[in-house]
């Protein structure tokens, strides 16, 4: 299956392309997008080795994730993506990243949201999950305000950065959607 390009209020949610690592790399480059990321320092390189390796003609494999650009729907310019993870056939793990001068104006908000509706109502996925560090206020609220319901809070169950760890597991089941 191809990659959607899914049309929202504002934006275009769609596959990456190569006019976009310019600004993917500049934001997340950033030390405050960094902090509760897998990553420290991001170069050009970096983002150049992660689109190549994207198979946007091949979209839902098991096991693949794919980088998904949010970008705005007049100018195609690019505020943040966010990333989808095909756990197995039916549940699927997703996360945000919003370059900082477009964070706190419901851009990953309404880019989740037509996401969600893409899973679970094209797609008919069952359930979908996020993990975030605990510590990550923004990323929490995000997840609580689009109605997934926190599952586990592990203690120290990752040594990240120089230092244990905890996070917050988050979920929602398709039948929970209407109720988000
Ligand atoms: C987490 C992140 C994606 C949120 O994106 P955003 O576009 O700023 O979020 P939104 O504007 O859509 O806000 C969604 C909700 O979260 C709340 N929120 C967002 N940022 C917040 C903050 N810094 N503090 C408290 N609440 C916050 C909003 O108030 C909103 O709540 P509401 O629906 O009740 O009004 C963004 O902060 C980010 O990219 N952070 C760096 C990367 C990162 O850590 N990603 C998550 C990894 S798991």
């Amino acid at each position: 299956m191809l990659t959607p390009s899914l049309k929202t209020h504002r934006f275009t949610i769609r596959a990456f392309t190569a006019a976009d690592l310019e600004l993917f790399t500049h934001y997340r480059s950033q030390p405050e997008v960094a902090k509760y990321q897998s990553w420290s320092d991001f170069n050009y390189a970096d983002a150049l080795s992660l689109f190549e390796k994207m198979d946007y003609q091949n979209f839902g494999v098991v096991g693949a994730w794919y980088q998904l650009a949010i970008a705005d729907c007049e100018s195609d310019i690019l505020l943040g993506d966010l990333a989808v993870h095909f756990i197995d056939d039916e549940q699927v793990e997703i996360g945000f990243t919003i370059a900082p001068a477009n964070q706190q104006k419901h851009v990953a908000k309404e880019a989740a949201v037509a996401l969600l509706g893409y899973l679970f109502n094209t797609l008919n996925k069952h359930r979908v999950v996020a993990t975030t560090d605990a510590q990550n206020v923004a990323s929490y609220r995000l997840l609580e305000s689009l109605g997934f319901r926190r599952e586990a809070h592990f203690r120290q169950n990752i040594f990240f950065k120089g230092a244990w760890g905890d996070e917050y597991q988050y979920a929602m089941l398709r039948t929970e959607q209407a109720t988000a």
